[in-house]
């Protein structure tokens, strides 16, 4: 489809945002002390203020625009911490935990649990397979798109279907440096059209197919977007949150309507994160 067929279809007053209730959690520990992902150099200077400063402003920019961000606390010796998409997937009352395949990262998974429950939410089931949460499951508000190839264990994905009740449906992903689904696809419109970005180049043939027959319409990024991470955003339906580099992606994005909201992640992205890595979202039906 072409952006004018797409503008005319969808101008840009018609994007409505609803609000979301997301969690977070500070970089205060943050640092590149391993690497278990190809944008990880323990050898390149890591600067956790710099970090802090960019997770700061990745918060504020979802308070002005009206979302609910609940914090949680950081423990030292998980430098990973902050990405808080990785701990949790949660749809509509239903909580499913994380299970690290890195041992660096095991911990952060009993961190969460115990604080979801404190926060007095239902119990949480723990995953038997290694299972990275949202890094690997995206929701669309009907189906649940789960990937596998690097982290996540395929087997964990009928666990979710299981223990959350909905929809998944598997996806390969067969490029390295985008170890996560959350690194080559992101949800822009949740809902029953639901609409999403992706970079086929990062999943399987197979895959792809898929992807092309549930969204026919979805927006294609290229090499460009996906190599700053951009494919790591965080959609409300009309705002968009993309890492600063994306600019080809947040092109195509105006020219459907929505709004992208460019930040710098430069530093997290030293870790192969992103926006959409250090946001949780509590998902309600
Ligand atoms: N250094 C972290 C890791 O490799 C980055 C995780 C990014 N999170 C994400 N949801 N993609 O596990």
């Amino acid at each position: 489809m072409t952006d004018t067929a797409a503008l005319a279809v969808t101008p840009v007053q018609q994007r409505t945002t609803t609000r979301r209730s997301y969690v977070m959690c500070p970089p205060e520990h943050f640092a590149v002390e391993y690497a278990i992902n190809p944008w990880m150099d323990p050898d390149e200077p890591v600067d956790t203020s710099v970090a802090m400063q960019q997770w700061l402003e990745l918060r504020r920019t979802y308070q002005r625009l009206g979302h609910s961000v609940q914090v949680r606390p950081a423990h030292p010796g998980l430098p990973d911490m902050v990405f808080a998409a990785n701990t949790g997937v949660v749809i509509g009352g239903r909580a499913l935990g994380a299970r690290f395949r890195a041992p660096e990262r095991a911990a952060e998974a009993e961190h969460f649990r115990r604080w979801f429950t404190e926060c007095g939410h239902r119990e949480i089931v723990m995953p038997s397979r290694v299972n990275e949460a949202e890094g690997d499951f995206a929701w669309t508000g009907g189906l649940l798109l789960a990937g596998s190839g690097f982290r996540t264990e395929p087997a964990a994905h009928a666990e979710a279907q299981e223990a959350l009740g909905v929809p998944v449906v598997s996806l390969q992903l067969v490029d390295s440096r985008f170890y996560h689904l959350d690194t080559a696809l992101f949800v822009l419109e949740q809902g029953a059209q639901p609409q999403i970005a992706y970079y086929p180049e990062a999943f399987s043939a197979g895959s792809r197919r898929v992807l092309e027959r549930l969204y026919p319409d979805a927006v294609i990024a290229d090499e460009a977007d996906a190599s700053c991470l951009g494919l790591n955003g965080v959609s409300d339906g009309r705002n968009v949150v993309l890492p600063l580099e994306a600019t080809g992606l947040a092109a195509h994005l105006r020219a459907r309507g929505y709004e992208p909201v460019l930040l710098d992640v430069s530093e997290l992205r030293k870790s192969g994160g992103g926006p959409k890595c250090c946001t949780m979202e509590l998902h309600s039906f």
